[in-house]
């Protein structure tokens, strides 16, 4: 083995016109249409060092985030060879700077196949790093119960994407801990085929449908992993002292929900603490932290996984796919810890959870439901 730091890189996009602004300050002002043309135009480019990342025991890792610069209706909306090339060309990027392993951030990893293409074609092993992200996931939901006194052994628990590659793997994961699990998704055929498949080793009540407003006012426990480019849960069907477990990048929950809903609580699932020192450099101006959106050592999970896979020298497509084996999850799990992840701080809504707002989201939800027990049929938060 090489004395030599492994090395991964790990392909990102902007979710958003922010992200764009934070990749590039110059395009702050200008119009969409004029930014999502440059974009189209734009080769992908190594825009971040990753330095630090070193687990308790010493062994150490560096890597680049690359650009592929498209936004994630281009991705879905732009012929798919030419979005693989634009992924591709990425990755070579990286292996070019030395990377051993590659992920795969947001929506290039759901494009298509959900980088089993992309594996095939690169020159290095790639995961999407969905191992991880159901891990955070899974840990942050149970988080906020725990936080509002949600006790998941009676609840209903809804799991929106729940044929994807993340939402999918959350169904079977979820269903032990909860009295009862709604699948939602929107292609109906694909929906009931999962949950035919699936129901009789869930060891829960379960249930499928395409109404998601329906489902979601049925809910106290919300996990959301969709591909959707637009909000899709808004702040009048949820229940009061709901937990949301958003992974979706960009987000699924309206920010109307942190405006209507003091009694909901939100929490963004996916992202990690990441041990070391952990810097995030620009490449052009190394001097500069490039701004993740994301307070100091964190990182998407993800991203995390990538990390771990290179700390571990598992050059290996770690997870691909849509029907993720749950045995790699757990060894996921097991690995990220050993290499000292741990699951981020509660933040949504680009703030962090603080004590006090979770005692004031308990007490607004208490209010609420004593209202409703005291006969009001409707409550208004
Ligand atoms: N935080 C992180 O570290 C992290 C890491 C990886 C991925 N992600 C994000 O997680 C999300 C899911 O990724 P994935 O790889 O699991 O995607 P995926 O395999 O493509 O699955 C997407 C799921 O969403 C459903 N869906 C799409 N639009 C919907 C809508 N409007 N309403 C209800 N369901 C809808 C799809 O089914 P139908 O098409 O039938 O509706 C499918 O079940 C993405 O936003 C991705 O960017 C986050």
């Amino acid at each position: 083995m090489s004395d030599a730091l492994p090395k991964f890189c790990f392909v990102i996009h902007p979710v958003s016109l922010e992200d764009v602004a934070r990749y590039e300050p110059g395009a702050k002002g200008k119009g969409e249409p004029i930014i999502r043309k440059i974009l189209e135009w734009m080769p992908p480019w190594a825009a971040v060092h990753v330095t630090g990342v070193r687990a308790p025991d010493g062994r150490e890792t560096e890597g680049w985030f690359i650009g592929a610069p498209l936004m994630p209706e281009q991705m879905l909306e732009l012929p798919r060879e030419e979005v693989y090339s634009r992924i591709l060309r990425a990755i070579e990027i990286g292996a070019e700077l030395g990377a051993q392993v590659a992920g795969l951030g947001a929506f290039t990893g759901v494009v298509g196949d959900a980088g089993v293409t992309i594996n095939e074609r690169s020159p290095i092993p790639v995961t999407t790093g969905n191992s991880l992200t159901i891990v955070a996931g899974l840990q942050s939901l149970f988080r906020g119960a725990q936080e509002m006194g949600v006790d998941p052994a009676g609840a209903t628990a809804v799991v929106i994407g729940a044929t994807g590659s993340i939402g999918s793997a959350c169904v079977r994961l979820i269903a032990p801990k909860v009295k009862r699990v709604i699948l939602v998704a929107r292609n109906e055929t694909r929906l009931r085929k999962f949950h035919e498949q699936i129901a009789s080793e869930l060891p829960c009540e379960s249930s499928y449908t395409t109404d998601l407003s329906a489902a979601v006012r049925q809910a106290d426990l919300v996990l959301t992993a969709t591909s959707s480019t637009q909000n899709v849960i808004h702040p009048e069907d949820l229940r009061p002292g709901a937990v949301v477990c958003e992974l979706s990048l960009p987000h699924d929950v309206s920010r109307r929900v942190a405006l209507e809903r003091p009694d909901v609580l939100v929490t963004e699932g996916g992202n990690m603490l990441v041990p070391g020192a952990p810097r995030f450099s620009r490449v052009r101006e190394p001097d500069q932290e490039f701004d993740l959106g994301l307070p100091p050592r964190t990182a998407l999970a993800c991203m995390s996984e990538t990390m771990v896979l290179a700390l571990e020298r598992r050059f290996e497509p770690f997870t691909l796919g849509r029907g993720i084996n749950l045995d790699r999850v757990v060894e996921m799990e097991e690995m990220a810890a050993r290499c000292g992840f741990t699951l981020g701080g509660m933040r949504s809504f680009d703030a962090a959870i603080t004590t006090e707002k979770i005692a004031a989201t308990r007490e607004a939800a208490a209010r609420l439901r004593s209202q409703a027990a005291a006969g009001g049929e409707r409550v208004s938060p």
